[in-house]
């Protein structure tokens, strides 16, 4: 069921429930970090690999001493730029997180939301919330409550409708597991606006697929359409078939040799912060089109265009 009731969706989360929750990045399938069994039953319903870790969410950094969880210095820096906001830290775990949530590992990931229904709701709470994107494990990332709904049907008691997430991209992961801070995944957060605050350049990780990864979110496919889609580099467009059966996702102009109709542009006035906020409502409207290929745009490289890209990228496949 998709509602605003807030105290309810509180109610069924103390219950040891799973409730999908909206925040500014993407919409989470939230339930009690806490309770081992709850956490479980999101690995379930997304069908996640166990080795993949949750993020933790609660409304302010200072709470995470509740839960004996100590912030480093330059996340502390981060934080009081950018939280609430689309950026999740990696840091020391506590004997108070359950293993299940970090998958085993030292550190965990956290993260304050900046969305006013999701902060009033973890207001009310006694305990942070594990949240990954409430999607399919290896499906696009949900940006309102319907496309929770298409998904999961009533395999989960409430999503919580916040509205249309107005960063569109997940979060940027900073993290603080090594000597210097390392960027785990780019996302709603510039990587520029981050090293401007930590005044240093930031390594991306690009680990691709082992065992074990770092953050598995970083598998090399990841975040896909139905529809095979292919980065439009140097492509002979008229190799690919008919034009009718093409679909096309655009920064700002239309592809000169695609039917108009067929092309999904995401921001006519060049925002790529606008770009970012549709990209997976556009994909998944294209994928619904039943085309023969979708072809994407690489975007400028700098702002969002980076994480635009990284999840076109994960995406893709190649002919
Ligand atoms: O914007 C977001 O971050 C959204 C909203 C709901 O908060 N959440 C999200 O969660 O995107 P998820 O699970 O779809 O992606 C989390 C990523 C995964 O790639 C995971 O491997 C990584 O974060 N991660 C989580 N805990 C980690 C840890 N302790 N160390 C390294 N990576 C971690
Ligand atoms: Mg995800």
């Amino acid at each position: 069921m998709i509602g605003a009731d807030v105290p309810y969706a509180a109610s069924l989360l103390k219950a040891g429930k799973l409730v999908a929750i909206p925040t500014e990045t993407v919409y989470g399938l939230a339930a009690n970090a806490l309770d081992e069994k709850a956490v479980q039953a999101i690995y379930l319903a997304k069908g996640r690999p166990q080795f993949n870790p949750l993020i933790i969410h609660t409304n302010s950094i200072e709470r995470l001493q509740e839960w004996g969880l100590k912030v480093p210095e330059q996340a502390i820096k981060l934080a009081n730029a950018f939280s609430p906001g689309p950026i999740s830290f990696v840091i020391p775990t506590s004997n108070a997180i359950p293993e299940i949530v970090t998958a085993g590992h030292a550190f965990v990931a956290v993260r304050i939301p900046n969305h006013p229904v999701c902060l009033e709701l973890l207001s009310m709470l006694p305990f942070p919330l594990a949240a990954p994107s409430a999607n399919k494990s290896g499906c696009i990332s949900p940006t309102t409550a319907q496309h929770v709904a298409d998904q999961f049907g009533t395999q989960i008691p409430y999503i919580l409708d916040g509205g249309a997430c107005h960063i569109g991209l997940e979060s940027s992961i900073v993290s603080f597991a090594n000597t210097n801070p390392q960027l785990l995944r780019l996302g709603g957060l510039a990587k520029e606006s981050i090293e401007k605050v930590l005044d240093c350049e930031l390594s991306i990780s690009h680990i691709q697929n082992n065992e074990n990864p770092q953050s598995p979110g970083l598998l090399s496919r990841h975040y896909a359409p139905q529809t095979p889609l292919l980065l439009d580099l140097d492509l002979e467009v008229n190799q690919l078939g008919n034009m009718h059966q093409l679909g096309c996702i655009r920064f700002q102009h239309l592809h000169p040799d695609i039917p108009p109709e067929n092309q999904y542009i995401l921001s006519e006035m060049g925002s790529l912060d606008e770009a970012a906020q549709h990209l997976f409502m556009a994909m998944r409207l294209a994928d619904s089109r039943n085309f023969k290929y979708l072809l994407a745009e690489i975007f400028p490289a700098h702002g969002l265009g980076l994480a635009i890209n990284d999840r076109l990228k994960r995406a893709s496949i190649q002919l």
